[in-house]
């Protein structure tokens, strides 16, 4: 058997009062894809800032190319051949994309950065991956999943052996994740080896040649794709035996029966803002699903922030419960019982410095004013009641949510929005980074919320996730919306990619 370009060996690494991984063995082979898998909160994300030098291990031994390291920082990792890319960019979106690929080490020429150089590398480096990509037109001219893969061409060019990417298909959509994928095998067939964390098992299946599943902070396995099945799979991540993937919602989809007649909630006629959302219709009634279908930057997110008003529409009507309405805030819409849960939990979501408690009551304590705080009896109802529900951990309402694990920062952004006890709530990729057990229980929230009378509007890149849920689905590109389809159960997510490809109900 060939030798392990990584190995690990009892790893261990606690943070006060939580042993996040606990004597973890797991080895990576040259010319592998494999994936780390494990529920919110398994420790996947510190096994990887342990190999990365961004938090040293208590305990165990890293093995390199067979020889004991000790990571000391991130710069060492990289030196001993370990790069990661995240899944928020880190590059200097003004610059380049040779610059962006050669920042820190540009090629030099008595003293002097020889750009014909750096550019013929980069335009080297890019076709290497069968991308088509112009290296001098500046990282933001492309989208964020090309600028993903602009960061993979830079963090294989600056170490080869080992690329780690930790949940990078979060945001992408069914193209730029088939693109990604193609250069992940290219890099394979390169030698290189992979680390792959997700919690889309359908891309793992694809992907992947092996696998390791953590389960509270300890090694459960290590297995090859084809071992296990998905419904094996999952039930060794929660450590309980599944009847079926039927139980986590991958399955059959519940009827949706829209509720009858009446006003609408919220209605749209012709609402428009230039260069974000051409004018679209849209009627929410309660106790209705709205789902937003559409490509990353096809709209969605700029259609729903006008019924929020995060941004200004600067063309159509807005009527609430009958009435026409100006939201010119999110203050207003707030007042008005419209909630937003924003895909984007790190800049206009959660408070890392705050707590659980604080982070779930904000946008309560916001909508009552602040001359009427929340009694601390009553947040830490508020808080524990949520926790519970979507069971967020560790479950203490004290700690600090910076030091959550990413799936569970998720629950408690959905928490916050959750207790205001909203008419409409608009909910932006709420599922995003959420394990597949946690997942399927906040799709049943939402169907239960909707039941009880709720308006929801639902924006997601899972059409599956999309189509369990809605009882109608519109249809974006382009920042249009093309077509509104009724989820009659003849609706499949094959019609539905077939109207975001063609601009057309088909
Ligand atoms: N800086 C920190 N301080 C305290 N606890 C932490 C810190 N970082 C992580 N933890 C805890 O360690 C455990 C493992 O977290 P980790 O982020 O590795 O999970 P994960 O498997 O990546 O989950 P997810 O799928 O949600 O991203 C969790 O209980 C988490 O709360
Ligand atoms: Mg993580």
């Amino acid at each position: 058997m060939q030798q392990p370009v990584l190995e690990v060996r009892g790893i261990r690494k606690e943070f006060p009062g939580v042993v996040a991984l606990d004597g973890v063995d797991f080895r990576l082979f040259p010319g592998e894809v494999h994936a780390l898998i494990g529920e919110n909160g398994a420790g996947k994300s510190t096994l990887i800032k342990v190999l990365t030098g961004v938090h040293p291990a208590d305990g165990g031994e890293v093995v390199l190319a067979g020889s004991q390291v000790w990571i000391a920082g991130p710069l060492q990792a990289q030196q001993a051949g370990i790069s990661t890319v995240y899944q928020e960019v880190n590059l200097c979106p003004n610059l380049s994309v040779a610059e962006n690929i050669f920042i820190g080490r540009e090629p030099r020429r008595f003293g002097l950065i020889n750009w014909a150089a750096m550019r013929r590398r980069a335009a080297e480096l890019v076709r290497e991956l069968d991308l088509d990509i112009d290296v001098s037109a500046p990282l933001n001219s492309y989208s964020i999943a090309v600028q993903q893969l602009v960061a993979i061409v830079r963090a294989v060019d600056v170490s080869a052996k080992v690329l780690i990417l930790d949940e990078p298909t979060s945001s992408l959509d069914r193209d730029e994740v088939r693109q990604l994928f193609a250069v992940i095998r290219r890099l394979r067939d390169q030698g290189v080896a992979i680390l792959f964390v997700s919690h889309f098992l359908d891309q793992i299946y694809e992907i992947c040649d092996r696998m390791t599943v953590l389960r509270n902070g300890r090694l459960e396995g290590e297995y090859l794709i084809g071992e296990l099945n998905q419904v094996q799979l999952v039930s060794r991540m929660i450590g309980a035996e599944l009847a079926g993937l039927d139980q986590l919602g991958g399955g059959k989809r519940r009827e949706r029966t829209a509720p009858a007649g009446g006003t609408a909630f919220l209605q749209a006629d012709g609402l428009t803002r230039r260069g974000a959302v051409d004018p679209y219709d849209l009627a929410i009634r309660s106790g209705e699903v709205i789902g937003l279908a559409g490509l990353l930057g096809s709209g969605r997110t700029e259609a729903a922030r006008l019924l929020f008003g995060a941004d200004q529409s600067d063309g159509g009507t807005l009527r609430i419960e009958g009435a026409e309405t100006v939201l010119r805030s999110p203050r207003d819409a707030i007042a008005h019982g419209i909630a937003f849960c924003s895909e984007n939990r790190k800049t206009e979501g959660l408070v890392g410095e705050l707590t659980v408690r604080e982070n779930i009551v904000l946008a309560l304590q916001a909508a009552r004013g602040w001359l009427r705080p929340l009694s601390r009896t009553a947040q830490d109802a508020y808080a524990l009641r949520w926790i519970r529900a979507l069971d967020i951990r560790p479950g203490n309402p004290e700690a600090l949510v910076r030091n959550l694990s990413g799936g569970n920062q998720q629950k408690v952004l959905l928490a916050r929005w959750l207790i205001t006890d909203s008419k409409l709530l608009i909910l932006d990729e709420p599922t995003r980074g959420i394990d597949i057990g946690a997942k399927a229980e906040i799709q049943k929230l939402v169907a239960n919320l909707a039941e009880d009378g709720m308006a929801v509007l639902f924006i997601s890149a899972e059409l599956e996730e999309v189509l369990r849920l809605s009882h109608r689905v519109g249809v974006l590109r382009d920042h249009r919306m093309v077509a509104q389809l009724d989820n009659d159960g003849e609706l499949t997510p094959e019609r539905v990619m077939a109207t975001i490809a063609s601009g057309a109900d088909q």
